[in-house]
């Protein structure tokens, strides 16, 4: 929970969480997006690195650079923004996309997550980073994480979330590998009993893209 700590990325979560600012859907596109680039920064110590010679113009030395394989994968639709956050900081890596949608089957408060669409590269021995805005229910992840299955065993996993109630945490605590790490950038404790973290910031998908 980096909001605990005191850093800029509690200026941003501020504003994403800000209903007088989330009118201004850019700005929360890009808050995102930052988030994203902060998060990346942070996981980015866990990383494989191999020592590197460099050349200067004026001589040689050496430098330690991450050398992970990694897939970026994000869940449609809020994942965009902090998926282009994760793909700034990280060049040349591959990437996969993945919806997900809350069906209520009986028009009530119940729901499932309906996967339709998934487009990935083999995540066999890589590292994988999934990238979602809020973890609520954590039913998104645990759909996801069936559907990722034919694509291969990844080495590790990074799951990177803005938003993350204790119940969601709970979940992929229990359903995902031992190899995974989360970084979310603010947790709280509440759902409300349509399943929305509270106070949470709203409807992500909605906010970026209306
Ligand atoms: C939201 C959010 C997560 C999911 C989290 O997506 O972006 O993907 O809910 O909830 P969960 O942990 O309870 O599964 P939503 O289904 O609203 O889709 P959207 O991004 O297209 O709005």
């Amino acid at each position: 929970d980096f909001s605990k700590e005191n850093t800029l990325i509690n200026q941003y979560i501020c504003e994403v969480r800000d209903i007088s600012i989330q009118k201004d859907s850019m700005r929360f596109r890009r808050n995102i997006e930052r988030i994203g680039e902060i998060l990346s920064y942070e996981m980015s110590k866990t990383l494989e690195y191999t020592s590197k010679s460099v050349t200067t113009p004026l001589g040689k030395k050496t430098i330690n650079v991450p050398t992970s394989d990694l897939v970026i994968c994000s869940i449609l639709r809020a994942g965009i923004p902090l998926h282009q956050g994760i793909l700034n900081y990280f060049d040349g890596v591959e990437n996969a996309f993945v919806s997900a949608y809350r069906h209520h089957p009986h028009g009530g408060d119940d729901f499932e997550v309906i996967v339709k669409y998934l487009a990935s590269p083999s995540i066999e021995g890589k590292t994988l980073i999934l990238a979602d805005p809020m973890l609520a229910t954590g039913k998104t992840l645990e759909n996801v994480l069936k559907a990722m299955e034919n694509h291969g065993e990844p080495k590790e996993i990074h799951i990177l979330s803005i938003i993350g109630a204790k119940a969601g945490i709970e979940l992929a605590d229990m359903i995902f590998p031992k190899n995974t790490h989360l970084w979310i950038a603010a947790v709280d404790n509440a759902l409300n009993e349509r399943g929305y973290i509270v106070p949470g910031l709203g409807d992500a998908g909605d906010l970026c893209y209306g």
